[in-house]
């Protein structure tokens, strides 16, 4: 059983349509990446998904429970962390915890184990007393991804988690959302339109314009691009592209003054690509194609790719965690 199943969501507000036939499965305990660049309808599928909206068409079942018909099950058996904070500024971190705990009928005496359980696995435990507005945004959101396990959800609904928060800050979520699964038997469905989080989910679908675009695992979708990405700098991008797709029949694009061809195998093609452009090439670089490369591939535009410090960290990290897991 799928721990979420869309078939054909579409959402239209009036004549724009957000979500466009959507469909997507995500199995338990993965961490799965909803991937696109600003508008392309991600905040609006998973209010869908969350029962907060009632789509145009299609359908969508959530832990098993079907999204139109038990939406009340559905509720129970999710958590969300909204793009925008919603937590109580002028409560403090534990209060708001023990509000939801009651809002969720946790049973009473449980509400104090798990309230400081979670607030210990998001390391927010020695803040607990201080009043929220005193916060800055990575602890915010640390509490508020404590605050949607506290009714032990079986899907985590994370909507841009680590959107504006520094280097240091998202490296501390991501360290814990990782865990999730494996600690919390939580499914975790989280949308951003960082290339590097995507690259660390356990399968992604990339969404432009209401339509997922491609799905898979992101080495299987870097693997369809088939080898390293090449990236030429030129004295002439418009000519070389051109001589490029005429005499070579291969996919260019242009992006931050290069072009960038992920057609050919690598350094395999560039002595017939310097032969191709006799005199115009001002350097060739190759690259390893990111999930950056697979957007443009497949959209012909770059995803707005913020500079991401510190994401060679998490990374690595990630990887240490894997290993000592498949130990
Ligand atoms: N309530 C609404 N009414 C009208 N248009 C909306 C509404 N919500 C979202 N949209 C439009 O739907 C598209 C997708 O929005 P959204 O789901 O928020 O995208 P994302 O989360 O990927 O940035 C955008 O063009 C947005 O302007
Ligand atoms: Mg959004």
């Amino acid at each position: 059983m799928f721990a979420i199943k869309a078939d054909g969501l579409v959402k239209r507000f009036g004549s724009v349509t957000a979500v466009d036939g959507i469909s997507l499965e995500v199995y338990p305990g993965e961490i799965f990446g909803f991937l696109g660049p600003n508008g392309a309808g991600k905040t609006t599928t998973i209010n869908m998904l969350c029962t907060l909206l009632e789509p145009t068409e299609g359908t969508a079942s959530v832990g098993g429970f079907d999204c139109q018909r038990e939406p009340s099950k559905v509720r129970q058996s999710i958590g969300i962390v909204f793009q925008d904070t919603t937590l109580d500024k002028d409560l403090t971190a534990r209060e708001n915890l023990v509000f939801h705990a009651y809002l969720y009928a946790v049973p009473r005496r449980e509400i104090a184990g798990r309230v400081d359980d979670a607030l210990h696995f998001m390391e927010i435990y020695d803040r607990r007393d201080d009043l929220v507005k005193r916060f800055s945004g990575g602890m915010k959101r640390r509490l508020e991804v404590a605050r949607g396990m506290i009714h032990r959800p079986r899907v985590l609904f994370l909507d841009e988690p680590t959107l504006g928060l520094d280097p240091q800050s998202r490296n501390n979520l991501w360290e814990a959302i990782i865990r999730l699964p494996q600690e919390h038997g939580v499914t975790v469905f989280m949308t951003t339109h960082y290339m590097e989080e995507a690259e660390v989910c356990d399968s992604i679908a990339i969404i432009d314009k209401g339509r997922v675009i491609a799905r898979g695992s992101p080495s299987e979708l870097k693997a369809q691009l088939g080898g390293d990405a090449l990236y030429l700098r030129t004295k002439d991008n418009a000519r070389a592209q051109e001589v490029l797709r005429e005499k070579l029949s291969l996919d260019v694009k242009e992006q931050n003054g290069e072009l960038v061809v992920t057609s050919c195998s690598g350094e395999g093609c560039v002595p017939d690509i310097i032969k191709a452009l006799p005199d115009m090439v001002l350097s060739v670089r190759t690259q390893q194609p990111s999930l950056n490369d697979v957007f443009l591939d497949l959209t012909g535009k770059a995803i707005r790719d913020e500079e991401l410090e510190g994401m060679d960290t998490i990374r690595h990290e990630i990887r240490a965690h894997r290993r000592k897991q498949s130990r």
